[in-house]
């Protein structure tokens, strides 16, 4: 049986299906949908992530603006930048690259955020609409994470969900959407992090794990049951010589050791990370279908 629960494949799917309605809408008069993405400073990791974003939006037929703006910006020079976002009548939907800066207050700028253009679902209305299984931008790495699982007909009803990590990107919101009464859902979750007392007794205990803690190989084979589902969020940077760009992607999970146990398991790279960019085109989607409707 195969165990890989393939992002990479999922992903493509997924954005040729989008590719299929970008054309409809296209020969029905509208313009593409149109996704902005600011990138503050020069952080490698994000400069990739959100060339990737862009990237994708070439894909699936969708305009992209990357907006890049140096590390000394003053936090009111950002607000102006997105404020001109809010208002513009090309642009369906935005995100703002994280991390930001320290002398850049998150909180301020994510509540900047016009809530109609937040692809990203990190705005205090998306995030509450989502917990109220309301209609709303859900985060895109969560809401990749349900689209796999849903597509690979995973049937979570009564099982025992364990999240690791509990950040506002991915652990919180992911396990407010695995609890929901909903298809995708219905699962009794646990969140464990870094003050759990014997984590190893949850993970032991767990039906599906969802890691996304940011810690390489942390999650090993004994620390799993037989059949475990596992969905592995991680995406460190680790230093390997032997690759061309000097380091190697690695995910939570001790892969090798758990593979034995699960029942299914994502891998990394090519499992969560596609998932959340297909995902992030389907919100700037939604976006544009609210702004011709
Ligand atoms: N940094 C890491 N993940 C994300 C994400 O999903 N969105 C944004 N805006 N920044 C991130």
């Amino acid at each position: 049986m195969n165990k890989i629960l393939d992002g990479k494949k999922t992903s493509l799917r997924i954005k040729e299906e989008i590719k299929i309605k970008v054309d409809k809408l296209i020969s029905e008069g509208h313009r593409p949908p149109h996704l902005a993405a600011i990138l503050v400073g020069e952080d490698g990791a994000s400069l990739t992530y959100v060339t990737n974003k862009v990237l994708s939006c070439k894909q699936v037929g969708f305009k992209s603006s990357l907006i890049r703006l140096p590390e000394s910006i003053s936090e009111d020079e950002l607000l102006k930048e997105i404020k001109k976002l809010n208002v513009s009548e090309e642009i369906d939907g935005f995100i703002v690259q994280l991390p930001l800066p320290n002398h850049i207050d998150d909180e301020k700028v994510l509540l900047s955020i016009s809530a109609d253009k937040d692809v990203d679902g990190f705005h205090p209305e998306n995030f509450g609409r989502m917990a109220l299984n309301m209609e709303s931008f859900i985060p895109a790495t969560p809401f990749g994470i349900i689209e796999l699982l849903e597509r690979y007909n995973i049937d979570l009803n009564g099982k025992d969900t364990v999240i690791i990590g509990r950040s506002n990107i991915v652990g919180r919101p992911i396990s407010i959407l695995l609890s929901r009464k909903t298809k995708i859902g219905n699962s009794t979750v646990t969140v464990v992090h870094s003050r759990t007392k014997k984590l190893e007794f949850y993970t032991k205990n767990a039906d599906i794990i969802v890691s996304a803690l940011g810690v390489p190989g942390f999650l090993k084979g004994d620390m799993v049951k037989d059949g475990v589902i596992i969905v592995d969020v991680g995406i460190t940077r680790v230093k390997d010589s032997s690759k061309k760009k000097g380091y190697a992607i690695k995910g939570d999970v001790d892969f090798d050791s758990v593979y034995e146990k699960a029942s299914y398991i994502t891998p990394v790279p090519g499992g969560v990370g596609p998932m959340t960019i297909a995902s992030l085109l389907l919100n700037t989607l939604k976006a544009h279908k609210k702004s011709i409707a």
